[in-house]
């Protein structure tokens, strides 16, 4: 971490300031160097294949750590949307636990000053549980969806049917924590719609899959031809369910440019300088000490220290 500083933010109604970070490696989250390689290369192919304006969506933003990210790579004339039940109760009680457990500290307002550490406005944060996006976000609207909110199996399904609603054609949907141990209900979700409901497979990091409902080959093609120049991502291709998987491994990924804050960490305050210390006073004598010790040989040099010695002895 190269900042530790946080500048006070304080809100215009007087509520107690929270700390805004003043670099990005301050705000919490999962969202790996990997990853943010990834989805740098996604939102930046977007950009330079001339595809048609759309907008960004994440389900999950918790504190900011990928929303901040994303919000760099919105265009003029787009719209970014985040959803997330942030201080609101979860709508079931396994949603619940899993919230109370996993967030226990998370805020809107920790998440909108955060944000605005970094941009100027925030993005459209939808406070509620995911199942309301379809209904808030415009049809055929998005060409990045980031899906990382409830992990339990039901709903993820809903999101998942959500991104399929608000993609825009090609879009890229990238799924969290599709394999973990923790959280099993991802994958049966995400991979019972690769097998059923037409979403097909780009490639997957060892935290995210990422996914289409259009065709997946014109991200795949550019995607391989970047991988041969980042030896910190090493990759290979399998056959999973009748189609190609891109895998992309860690090689010590190397993030790109983080985002950068508005208001970087200010400068630490000049500590006074001492003034030096004086040279000690030599002891009386000393340089006749000195001068006896380099020049006489030392059988007389002893004999002097004795009789000294003896006539202080008789004093
Ligand atoms: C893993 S965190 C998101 C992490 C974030 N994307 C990042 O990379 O830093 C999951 C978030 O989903 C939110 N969440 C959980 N269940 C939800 C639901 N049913 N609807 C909306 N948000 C939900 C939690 O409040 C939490 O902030």
């Amino acid at each position: 971490m190269s900042h530790v500083s946080h500048a006070p933010v304080t809100t215009p109604d007087g509520e107690p300031a929270i700390p805004a970070p003043t670099a990005y490696e301050q705000v919490e989250g999962w969202f790996s160097d990997y990853d943010q390689a990834i989805f740098d290369w996604f939102l930046t192919h977007q950009e330079e294949s001339g595809a048609e304006p759309g907008d960004l969506l994440e389900l999950g933003a918790f504190m900011g750590k990928s929303a901040i990210f994303l919000g760099k790579y919105l265009r003029e004339g787009e719209e970014f949307t985040v959803c997330d039940l942030f201080d609101s109760p979860a709508p079931d009680e396994s949603n619940l636990a899993e919230t109370k457990d996993s967030y226990p500290t998370l805020t809107r307002r920790g998440f909108e000053v955060n944000y605005l550490a970094f941009h100027e406005r925030l993005p459209t944060v939808i406070q509620a549980p995911t199942f309301v996006v379809a209904d808030r976000v415009r049809p055929a609207s998005c060409r990045f969806v980031h899906i990382d909110a409830s992990h339990l199996y039901e709903h993820v399904v809903q999101d998942i049917a959500s991104s399929k609603a608000v993609a825009a054609p090609g879009a890229v949907i990238a799924f969290d924590d599709y394999r973990s141990e923790h959280c099993p209900g991802v994958a049966a979700a995400v991979w019972a719609a690769v097998a059923n409901e037409g979403l097909r497979l780009i490639c997957v990091s060892g935290a995210k899959l990422y996914a289409t409902w259009d065709d997946p080959e014109p991200y795949r093609k550019g995607l391989l031809d970047w991988l041969q120049g980042r030896p910190d991502l090493w990759h290979g291709i399998d056959d999973v369910a009748g189609q190609q998987l891109v895998r992309i491994g860690d090689h010590g990924a190397v993030a790109p440019e983080p985002p950068k804050p508005l208001r970087p960490a200010p400068e630490p305050e000049p500590q006074p300088v001492a003034p030096p210390k004086p040279a000690p006073k030599p002891r009386p004598g000393a340089a006749w000490r000195k001068l006896a010790k380099d020049l006489l040989p030392p059988v007389v040099t002893r004999a002097i220290v004795t009789a000294r010695r003896r006539r202080r002895e008789r004093r």
